[in-house]
């Protein structure tokens, strides 16, 4: 029997961690925070100065690039190249920077491969962009999380305080990264024809996970 998977996609600020990681323990499974990988790309390519914009050097960087996930606990760990990356990769330029080199066709492609063999050998729950619409099309439960702009910012500034920067700043960071990641050519954010659409603006985390839980066990 092929593994169970269960996709969460939606904007930044939804929820999406909370809940998969929530959803994951609940159903006794393993989560994937599919961004992390684009954060990890962002991280190697500051940290070796590679000049992603040239297409020889991405493409160069990309063939030596080793990443994978640690998925043995709640929380699971980045690794590069043998290293632990997952302390470096939330700061505000690495968010900016994944969003930005996530439009690389050559980078989706090389993440699409580790993304489903992931998927290949686990139950799990995939939280993303695009995890419905292209990674895992034929999904078991696909979900898609939004929330109003200001309330996911309003959650990213109270959760983070990133780094000293006003709410203000940490809106339009968010709106410009929306609209970055909805407008990019290759696998822009939107939801599944198939997702059932979860507006979490006035739920708590606990009431999206049990709509989600039920819509699971009911179908
Ligand atoms: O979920 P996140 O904020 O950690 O993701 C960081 C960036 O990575 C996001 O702005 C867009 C990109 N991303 C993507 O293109 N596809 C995914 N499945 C996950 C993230």
């Amino acid at each position: 029997m092929s593994p169970r998977i269960i996709t969460i996609d939606g904007p930044a600020g939804a929820g999406k961690t909370t809940v998969s990681k929530a959803l994951a323990a609940d159903l006794g499974c393993v989560y994937v925070d599919t961004g992390a990988l684009y954060r990890g790309v962002a991280y190697e390519i500051q940290n070796q100065n590679a000049d992603w914009e040239k297409d020889e050097i991405l493409a160069e960087f990309l063939t030596g690039l080793d990443l994978n996930f640690i998925l043995d606990g709640p929380d699971l760990t980045l690794v590069s190249s043998g290293k632990d990356i997952t302390p470096f990769i939330r700061t505000s330029e690495i968010s900016m920077l994944a969003s930005a080199v996530s439009a690389r066709p050559e980078v989706r492609a090389t993440l699409l491969d580790l993304q489903r063999r992931i998927g290949m050998n686990q139950d799990a729950v995939f939280e993303g962009r695009d995890m419905g619409t292209v990674v895992f099309p034929d999904a078991d439960f696909k979900f898609f999380l939004s929330a109003d702009i200001s309330v996911r910012a309003r959650r990213r500034f109270d959760e983070t305080g990133d780094q000293g920067k006003d709410f203000q700043t940490v809106q339009a960071e968010m709106s410009r990264r929306d609209h970055d990641d909805t407008h990019r050519k290759e696998a822009p954010l939107k939801p599944a024809p198939d997702a059932v659409r979860i507006d979490s603006t006035h739920l708590s985390i606990l009431e999206v996970v049990a709509r989600m839980k039920s819509y699971i066990q009911n179908s």
